[in-house]
Formats: C-alpha cells, structure tokens, sequence
C-alpha cells in the first residue's frame, strides 16, 4: 500500500526559535493527519523541531546528508548525527543543491546509499529545467536522474525511497505544472522504477509532485493517480496553508 506523504522544505528559512514556533503551530493544526507528514528543516532547527513534535505524528526530516560516515569533511553533516537527532527523512538531489552547490548524480547516488545506511528514508528530488522542457527533454532528463540515484539501491531499500519530481522551473516561481503535467511524469517515474525493480516496488513508491504546490492547487493535484503527495517550500512556511494542503491528501 502506498503512502501519502506531505513534505514542508523549509530551505534556508527560520532560526531555532522561530522554527520551535512553526513546527509548533503545524502540531497544534494538525493533531491526527491522515498522511504522513515530514517537516524538512535546517540542520540547526532539527534539535527545536524533533522537540516541538515530539508526542505528534509529525515527523522531521533534514535538507541534505553528506556520503562519508566521518571524517576531514568540514561543514558537512553525516547519517549518524542525523539519526542520533532522531530524523526519519532526509531530501537529496534538491533542484536548488544541482544548480548552486554542485551536486551531480553520482553525489545524489552516493548521498542516498549513505542516507539508507544511516536508516533515514529520502526524498530523492529530480526534475528537467525549462529548457530542457521546451526541447522535449522531460523523459529523457528524469529517466537519467532517477537510474543514476538509484544505481545499487536493492529492492528491499527501495520501500525507504520517496521520489519527488519537481519541474525546475516551477520551483519557487508561482508557476505550478498543470495536473495533467505532473501526472504524466510522475507515472513515468513509476513506470521507470517497474522496469528496474518489479511491479510491488513501483505500486508501492510514493511519488510526490513539488513546484509551487498551494492551498489553492493542492487537491486537484493530489487527485491525480500517480501523484501520491507533495515536496512544498513556500507554502509549508504558512502553517494554515500548510495544514489545508495535508486535509488535501486524504
Ligand atoms: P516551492 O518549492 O513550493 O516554493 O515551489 C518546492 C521545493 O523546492 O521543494
């Protein structure tokens, strides 16, 4: 059975005292979701939001994860101190990680190994630019990211995997990808990972869209048969419309 998952991306947005305040408000709105719900936070807010949800349903997740277990790797964080905080999640290969930080597939493919050794579930994030849109290069752009992210992952460790297609060039621009847009990629992802692992992996894969996802355009969304939830930014910072996109996802 495949789950329904509404994650918030918080990005670089709020200090600790203000992320204890947001993570608080969505505990309070949201006292018995009915999907699972992730709140993707800084690395220093990850101590206040494991507090603020605590006894809740609600559960953290982190923004990146660096590939080695330790080591001279300055700045970065490892599995082992996300899971010591007790994170469940963690997204990888993040549009905006690609575009400014360098990250390539193969770093996306060595993060998520690094993730599930850890046992922290990903949000593996892929996704074409607008160019690539207008060239016709949807299919072969997402096809190419999630084969590269998802090389030596075992069919076992993919029930820990959540993949978040996310248009470039709906991220943060107000610019959301039709229904019918999203639809048709999400199914191709599904149908992609049918053809790498089998049948029961690809039924049971949550595929969630993100890409300016609002109080607004969420339920027609999440209607769609293959789009089985959401990776939201600017919307997951608004704790009210935060909270009707999760009653979307029924
Ligand atoms: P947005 O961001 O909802 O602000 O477009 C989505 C994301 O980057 O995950």
């Amino acid at each position: 059975m495949r789950k329904m998952i509404i994650a918030g991306n918080w990005k670089m947005n709020k200090t600790p005292s203000e992320a204890a305040a947001l993570a608080s408000a969505i505990v309070e709105k949201n006292p018995s979701p009915e999907c699972e719900v992730v709140l993707c936070v800084p690395f220093v807010d990850l101590f206040e939001a494991k507090k603020a949800t605590e006894g809740s349903k609600i559960k953290v997740g982190a923004e990146n994860i660096h590939w080695a277990e330790s080591g001279a790797f300055t700045g970065e964080i490892s599995g082992a101190m996300l899971k010591e905080i007790g994170v469940d999640y963690v997204i990888i290969g993040h549009s905006e990680r690609r575009q400014y930080f360098g990250e390539t597939d193969e770093t996306v493919n060595a993060r998520i190994k690094a993730a599930l050794n850890s046992g922290i579930k990903v949000i593996l994030c892929v996704g074409e630019l607008e160019a690539e849109r207008e060239d016709g290069k949807t299919e072969e752009v997402v096809s190419r990211q999630v084969k590269a992210a998802l090389e030596g992952v075992s069919t076992e460790d993919m029930a820990n995997i959540v993949i978040a297609y996310e248009p470039v060039w709906a991220i943060g621009t107000g610019k959301t990808a039709t229904s019918q847009q999203a639809e048709e990629v999400c199914a191709l992802i599904r149908d992609l990972v049918k053809g790498l692992y089998n049948e029961t992996v690809a039924d049971d894969l949550t595929v969630q869209y993100g890409g300016s996802m609002n109080a607004k355009n969420a339920a027609e969304l999440l209607a769609m048969k293959d789009i089985d939830g959401g990776l939201i930014g600017g919307a997951s910072l608004k704790p009210d419309d935060f909270t009707v996109i999760i009653n979307a996802a029924k």
